[in-house]
């Protein structure tokens, strides 16, 4: 019999605090009109001082857990993408864990960028199929309001903080169809955020803020995109109008806009939180999932199609049948 991964539960958080545009403008030079029409971004969510990565993803994977209807006990693997830590160590993931009050199971983080939630599902993935864990709990959650440099117009127009979960289960129907996951250390330095603690003599002066050539980031991030979809078809053997629903990363609604055109999909099939959400890196395509499963967009049995591009460059897709 075949082993497949089946989603049962889903969750998002994000946290209260909303940072408009005109926010932004009242610091930096730009306004709502040019942020919103190269973006498509109007509004953010920034996480309280209080609050962490773990925190923010406890509350997310609560949401799954409670969905599936299972005791968190029953977890056997919990994978948590992220670029914000709460520590260097122990793993965020390992903090979730004793949150939730799990003793004993499998906690590891991994570290893609804006692409960790599809690593982390293609990992989780390949653990049920190959019988090493049935029921997987995976988390992206960030907080990048704290790796943003706010002087800085490039980039702290972008970015948002906030959680997505989605829990798998092992089953002998067919849920993730294929994951498919590629990474290219060659552009390292279009998109990179430097850790000040790590920094040789060299960059020591180095603050820890991201740094972008958004530009030269966003024609890669189209064609890549564009080549992703290509492959996650073929690979299944399926045409473009079998896909129900595309669940994007949230960069830009202009890269968004091209990889819809490529799939011959009309925008009413995509699920966008981009514009009150900004870019929440590895958060984003699973709040998004998350958001189109809870309002009852993505029914069971349709084929929806995850996929992400982040520094590194690191990118990938996920196709599920819901
Ligand atoms: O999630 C990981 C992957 N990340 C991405 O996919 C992000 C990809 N990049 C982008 O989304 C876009 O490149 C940005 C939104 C970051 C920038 O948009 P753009 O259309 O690529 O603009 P640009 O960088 O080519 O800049 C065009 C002009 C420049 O002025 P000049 O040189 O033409 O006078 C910039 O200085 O816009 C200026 N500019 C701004 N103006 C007002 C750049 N940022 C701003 C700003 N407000 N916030």
């Amino acid at each position: 019999m075949n082993r497949y991964s089946k989603v049962i539960g889903t969750g998002g958080y994000l946290p209260e605090t909303i940072r408009t545009n005109e926010d932004i403008s009242r610091h930096v030079d730009t306004s709502d009109s040019w942020i919103y029409e190269r973006t498509g971004i109007k509004s953010r969510r920034i996480a309280g001082a209080d609050e962490t990565a773990s925190s923010m993803a406890e509350i997310a994977a609560i949401q799954a857990i409670e969905m599936a209807g299972i005791e968190a006990g029953e977890i056997d693997l919990i994978i948590v993408a992220t670029g914000t830590p709460d520590r260097v160590y122990p793993s965020t993931a390992c903090l979730l864990q004793e949150r939730l009050g799990i003793q004993n199971c499998v906690s590891f983080d991994i570290q893609a960028a804006c692409s960790g939630a599809i690593f982390a599902l293609s990992i989780a993935d390949k653990f049920i199929k190959t019988g090493a864990a049935d029921k997987v709990l995976v988390v992206g959650s960030e907080i990048c309001s704290r790796l943003v440099d706010w002087t800085d117009r490039g980039t702290c127009i972008l970015f948002g903080d906030g959680a997505g979960a989605v829990l798998l289960d092992s089953a002998d129907e067919v849920g993730i169809l294929s994951t498919h996951i590629h990474s290219d250390g060659e552009f390292e330095d279009l998109l990179y955020c430097p850790n000040p603690q790590a920094a040789t003599e060299a960059n020591k002066d180095e603050a820890g803020f991201i740094n972008m050539r958004g530009n030269e980031v966003f024609k890669i991030a189209v064609n890549t995109l564009g080549r992703i979809v290509d492959e996650t078809l073929a690979a299944n053997d399926m045409e473009k109008t079998d896909i129900d629903w595309l669940v994007p990363h949230q960069a830009n609604t202009r890269i968004i806009a091209a990889t819809a055109r490529k799939l011959r999909m009309s925008m009413e099939h995509v699920i966008l939180t981009l514009e009150n959400q900004g870019n929440t890196s590895s958060a984003s395509v699973l709040l998004a999932f998350n958001e189109g499963v809870r309002d009852g967009r993505i029914q069971r049995g349709q084929v929806v199609l995850l996929e992400a591009f982040g520094a590194g460059f690191t990118w990938g897709s996920a196709l599920i049948k819901y």
